[in-house]
């Protein structure tokens, strides 16, 4: 038995083939059993998710992940051991063991070991990994609250367990190995430089931004918001030249009468604070009655990059 009463549910569930959102310090993922086929086809369903993107196994510790993978190349597990439970997703070879569903057919399985309390309880009371995409519709933005998982997915899971708000906030940093070389698929909350620090040399950028549906993952619509958006290196400007519009910055109270509604991610210049709040503000946005959305550009490093990088996906 596990510490709660929505431990032991969400496991049960889980068990049965049936799909439960769990809390990560990235975002909330729409988890199955990655074992089970049909529990994992449900996760495309529920999302409506195009088969050809694969998704992530979770699982709580390396011990398990050798049991899902065909080798850890040196450097892959000098940073699984560095970062993990962390924000961090390593493309590795795939054992049989993994149904191709789970990775589209691809010969490396994407996997992670989350940092959430509850998630590491679960998944070490499970027999299985659990594959889970960001608990979204396919295209909107990432959820970072049990409540977000609700507005848009909440009848098509079994159960959301709620987990409080993603500590990090953005989805996590994918890196895959070639050779001696870490080549970067996707940026997201572990920041680059710390990847680098640790390996002693640099990554190697493969950000895909066009729609290939050959390159999974980086379909340039992700995170879109119903509404536009803009990303300005001049908001000032924007505001001048319109009204009722959203305005997210980092630190700047832009305080113009058009500014009809503002997110101001981080007053006092944190970075990791802005990361924190950046889908809730898109999401904020998005509901009020403003005409588009203009953000600001981000400083670019540390997390900036993946703000810059989510931003300019949410802009299409
Ligand atoms: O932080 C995260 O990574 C969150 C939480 C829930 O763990 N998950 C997440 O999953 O963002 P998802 O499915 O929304 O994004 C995962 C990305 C997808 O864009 C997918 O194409 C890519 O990872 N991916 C998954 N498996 C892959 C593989 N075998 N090769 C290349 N890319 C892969
Ligand atoms: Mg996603």
């Amino acid at each position: 038995m596990m510490s709660n009463d929505n431990l032991n549910k969400a496991a049960e569930i889980l068990k049965s083939g049936g799909l439960v959102a769990i809390p990560t310090e990235t975002v909330y993922g729409l988890a199955a059993n990655a074992l089970d086929k049909e529990a994992v086809v449900k996760i495309f369903i529920a999302k409506d998710r195009p088969f050809f993107d694969p998704l992530i196994l979770h699982t709580n510790s390396i011990e398990k992940v050798r049991t899902f993978v065909e080798e850890i190349p040196e450097t892959a597990l000098l940073l699984a051991s560095k970062f993990w439970p962390g924000p961090l997703t390593l493309l590795l070879p795939k054992k049989q063991i993994i149904p191709d569903i789970v990775t589209s057919g691809l010969t490396n399985v994407a996997i992670r070991i989350p940092n959430h309390e509850l998630t590491l309880e679960l998944l070490s009371e499970l027999d299985f990994p659990l594959a889970a995409p960001s608990a979204n519709p396919f295209g909107y933005v990432s959820p970072t609250s049990a409540a977000h998982v609700e507005a848009q997915l909440a009848d098509k899971v079994d159960m959301i367990l709620d987990g409080g708000e993603c500590n990090v906030g953005i989805e996590s940093t994918i890196v895959g190995f070639d050779g001696d070389d870490v080549i970067v698929h996707r940026l997201g909350g572990l920041e680059i430089e710390s990847i680098e620090e640790t390996i002693g040399a640099k990554v190697i950028m493969s950000i895909n931004h066009s729609s290939d549906p050959k390159a999974p993952g980086q379909l340039k619509s992700h995170y879109a918001p119903l509404k536009k958006l803009i990303v300005s290196d001049n908001v000032a400007n924007v505001l001048k030249e319109n009204k009722n519009i959203g305005v997210i910055s980092f630190t700047k109270n832009y305080n113009l009468e058009n500014t009809a509604h503002s997110q101001i991610l981080s007053p006092k210049g944190d970075l990791a604070e802005a990361a924190h709040n950046l889908f809730g503000a898109i999401r904020n946005l998005d509901k009020e009655n403003v005409d588009f959305i203009v953000a600001e550009i981000f400083p670019n490093s540390l997390l900036g990059m993946a703000i810059n990088d989510r931003l300019a996906r949410a802009a299409g």
